[in-house]
């Protein structure tokens, strides 16, 4: 079965950002020319989604503003021939569907995705959590959608960190290594404060099925909120889910340095930008 859609939970105040999150989200922040969101729609589409859900919160319009028409400016930038610029804005919001629903209390990650059970149905479906920017040369969605068609149970992306840093993710503990990139689960915790099961940790891209989406209903919380990675956990026991080491190097654009790092990478990945942008780096060191 095709995946369409993509849950977005995108609610989050963005503490770690302040003050420039102040009065806009954390998400329309820009990494070197595109707010950090757009990154991760684009990923999405690129693996075929058609569909994007995003869970959002107040304060959070202008996410919904960017992927929207924007019909005035449309005309203005065709009325001055600015060509470029006219076919950039009109494929934002002609990339996909987007749906909002509103969070409205923040009670964990399990809840946001929750809130867009209406819209999912029973279909499995993909989360993006857009801090975790990836530099890819194949959409990690795609290449977890792929894993999924192939094993037919929840599929995580994971990257191996250090074992001082497992109490900042949700890790998972392995069954059984299936190929060099492919792990078969038998369980996970959320921010385990010691022995954590594994140095694997997972990352904000997932392959979800109905089963998960159910088991959000009656689980409880963990650290205070309702967390997704109980209810992975609990399919992952009753049915099994795997854990995909991705191609692709992640940022985590939620904190000053990641999103730094990020800056650098990308933009010296830009064939427009990256030898001038060097000479400009070499001032500082
Ligand atoms: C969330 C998940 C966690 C995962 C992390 C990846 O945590 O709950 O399992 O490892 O994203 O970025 P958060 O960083 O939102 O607290």
């Amino acid at each position: 079965m095709k995946i369409r859609k993509a849950v977005f939970p995108v609610a989050g105040f963005g503490t770690r950002m302040l003050p420039a999150t102040k009065s806009i989200p954390k998400e329309m922040i820009t990494l070197v020319d595109k707010p950090l969101i757009q990154y991760a729609v684009e990923e999405a589409v690129e693996a075929g989604i058609e569909e994007i859900i995003f869970i959002t919160g107040r304060f959070k319009r202008a996410i919904e503003d960017h992927f929207d028409k924007s019909i005035e400016l449309e005309m203005a930038l065709k009325e001055s021939n600015k060509d470029k610029e006219y076919e950039i804005l009109t494929k934002i919001s002609e990339m996909c569907d987007f749906i909002t629903v509103r969070q409205k209390e923040q009670k964990g990650l399990g809840h946001a995705i929750y809130c867009a059970r209406d819209v999912l149905g029973k279909d499995p479906f993909v989360v993006i959590l857009p801090d975790d920017i990836i530099y890819y040369r194949e959409s990690v969605t795609g290449q977890l959608i792929k894993k999924f068609e192939e094993v037919e149970s929840p599929v995580l992306a994971i990257t191996e960190v250090p074992l001082n840093e497992t109490n900042k993710y949700g890790i998972v503990d392995v069954k059984e290594k299936i190929d060099s990139r492919t792990f078969s689960l038998k369980g996970m915790v959320e921010k385990p404060k010691n022995n954590p099961p594994s140095n694997f940790a997972i990352i904000g891209r997932y392959v979800l099925t109905y089963d998960v989406l159910k088991s959000i209903e009656d689980c409880g919380t963990t650290h205070g909120e309702i967390q997704l990675t109980d209810a992975i956990r609990r399919v992952t026991e009753s049915s099994g889910s795997y854990g995909y080491l991705y191609d692709g190097v992640r940022f985590d654009c939620g904190n000053k340095l990641g999103y730094l790092d990020a800056t650098l990478h990308f933009a010296m990945n830009r064939e427009d930008l990256k030898n001038d942008f060097c000479k400009i780096i070499k001032k500082y060191c």
